[in-house]
């Protein structure tokens, strides 16, 4: 196929719902801006949605729609194939019967990826098509390709992100209007930031399906979902909101791949940053990832993590990459994971217990004398060094009566394996009232 201003790459579209809605008006209202970037038109040409009306109502005659995927794929008119249904099922048989059909894939889907990723590469690359997926990490922000290409002279040391706009957005909106989590949560599905099965942003999931790339990119290893630790906003109360603001940090739920000498950490969990931070003011469904290289230093990309438009502007970004590169050897496209399929890392992903992180600790405690004793005892027997440690006052302690405090504990890194030692021994003792909570803290500096 010669590349022309004339000529046109033909897009089948599997799924028009928010991001497919989306990737539809953009490539329209766009189009000339477009053609005059790829060297020649893009235009979704067909459309397969089970809703077929729903679809007809939004492309109207510009696009032929069906309710068979299989027949879009079949259709040897089509060039590109943009997967935008979700999930691992269909979506996954669908994109291998695209690429066995010698189709180029779009996709944003980071579910499929993370747990696919392995196969669906190696079934590209032996069939020589691109699988492309910028928006299946934070939406409309280019940090696939800032890190894939833009970072590329980087030994790359950390990652870190905002990177589930739903959980960002729940966690702003709690803190800044006290509003409830369910409330807020409904209107994140409202405004189509939410995941088909919410459970997966409030649990951590999602951003995992995100770092579990993001970390493949950076330190160029497989995609490793099943070892990711996860955990994810459900379990965080407003108390630890509250201390965490006086003690001079915001709570995110960050995304976090690091390069340790023995292995990667590859993490998602609620974590304290400091205020001062850039990324501590990141707020409502927008997300940031940070990346820090050895060369460039600490670099931060910000942007709008969901949103039918938003995310549109990555997969159309998809489109015009691989309208440029479709008659190009395939020996000149640019790996998925950044790094050459034969020159993969076998570093492993690092156990929890093996990570290296500061900890925010809050215990319940009878307001006893020597209780605090016992407790710092405790850390020093595990080498656990305190930063910082304050105690409200009885009064300060909601709904409790005067013999009962809070001790909040800020410690300095140290491995989980010994946190989780100190916090069975702390939690034995009888002076210690509740079960006690334990954040992460990251610096990020
Ligand atoms: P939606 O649920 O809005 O859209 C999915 C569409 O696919 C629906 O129209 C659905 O039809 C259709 N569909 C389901 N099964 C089939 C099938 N077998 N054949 C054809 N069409 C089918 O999802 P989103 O647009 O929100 O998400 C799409 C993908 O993009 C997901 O992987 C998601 O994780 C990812 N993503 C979403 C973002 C967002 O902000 N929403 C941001 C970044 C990534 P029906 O409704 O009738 O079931
Ligand atoms: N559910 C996701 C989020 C969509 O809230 O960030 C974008 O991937």
């Amino acid at each position: 196929m010669s590349q022309d201003n004339q000529h046109l790459v033909r897009v089948g579209l599997l799924g028009i719902g928010t991001v497919g809605g989306g990737t539809f008006t953009v490539l329209q209202r766009n189009q000339e801006e477009i053609r005059r970037r790829a060297g020649c038109g893009i235009a979704i040409t067909m459309v397969a949605d089970l809703n077929v009306e729903r679809a007809k109502q939004v492309v109207g005659d510009h696009a032929e729609v069906v309710a068979d995927a299989r027949q879009l794929i079949a259709n040897p008119n089509i060039d590109v194939v943009v997967e935008l249904i979700g999930g691992y099922g269909i979506a996954k048989t669908l994109v291998m019967e695209a690429i066995a059909a010698g189709k180029h894939v779009v996709t944003a889907n980071k579910a499929l990826l993370a747990v696919h990723g392995t196969e669906i590469f190696a079934a590209a690359r032996a069939k020589g098509v691109i699988v492309a997926f910028e928006a299946a990490v934070a939406g409309g922000i280019p940090i696939i390709k800032a890190l894939r290409e833009g970072l590329t002279a980087n030994h790359i040391e950390w990652v870190a992100g905002i990177i589930n706009g739903t959980t960002n957005f729940i966690l702003s909106e709690m803190r800044d209007k006290g509003l409830d989590f369910d409330v807020v949560l409904k209107e994140a599905q409202r405004l189509g930031y939410a995941e088909a099965d919410p459970t997966f942003d409030i649990e951590g999931v999602d951003a995992a399906h995100k770092a579990t790339l993001l970390s493949a990119i950076a330190f160029g290893i497989p995609v490793q979902f099943d070892k990711a630790y996860v955990e994810g906003i459900t379990k965080l109360s407003a108390a630890d909101i509250k201390y965490a603001g006086q003690l001079g940090y915001r709570i995110k739920l960050l995304g976090i791949a690091r390069r340790q000498a023995s292995g990667i950490e590859l993490r998602v969990h609620p974590t304290l940053v400091p205020q001062r931070r850039l990324i501590a003011n990141v707020e409502g469904a927008m997300n940031a990832v940070m990346v820090q290289g050895d060369a460039v230093g600490t670099t931060m990309y910000y942007g709008k993590g969901a949103g039918s438009e938003p995310t549109a502007s990555a997969v159309v970004a998809d489109l015009v990459d691989i309208a440029r590169l479709i008659d190009a050897p395939t020996d000149t496209h640019v790996p998925p994971l950044a790094f050459q399929h034969d020159s993969m890392s076998a570093a492993p992903i690092l156990p929890i217990e093996e990570v290296v992180t500061s900890f925010y600790l809050r215990l319940r405690v009878a307001d006893q004398t020597g209780v605090l004793a016992k407790i710092t005892g405790i850390l020093a027997e595990q080498n656990i060094s305190i930063d910082a440690v304050i105690q409200r006052e009885a009064d300060e302690v909601s709904g409790e009566d005067g013999n009962q405090t809070d001790l909040i504990i800020l410690t300095h890194d140290t491995k989980e394996g010994r946190m989780n030692t100190a916090i069975a021994a702390m939690q034995a003792l009888p002076t210690v009232l509740a079960p006690i909570v334990r954040l992460r803290k990251e610096e990020l500096a």
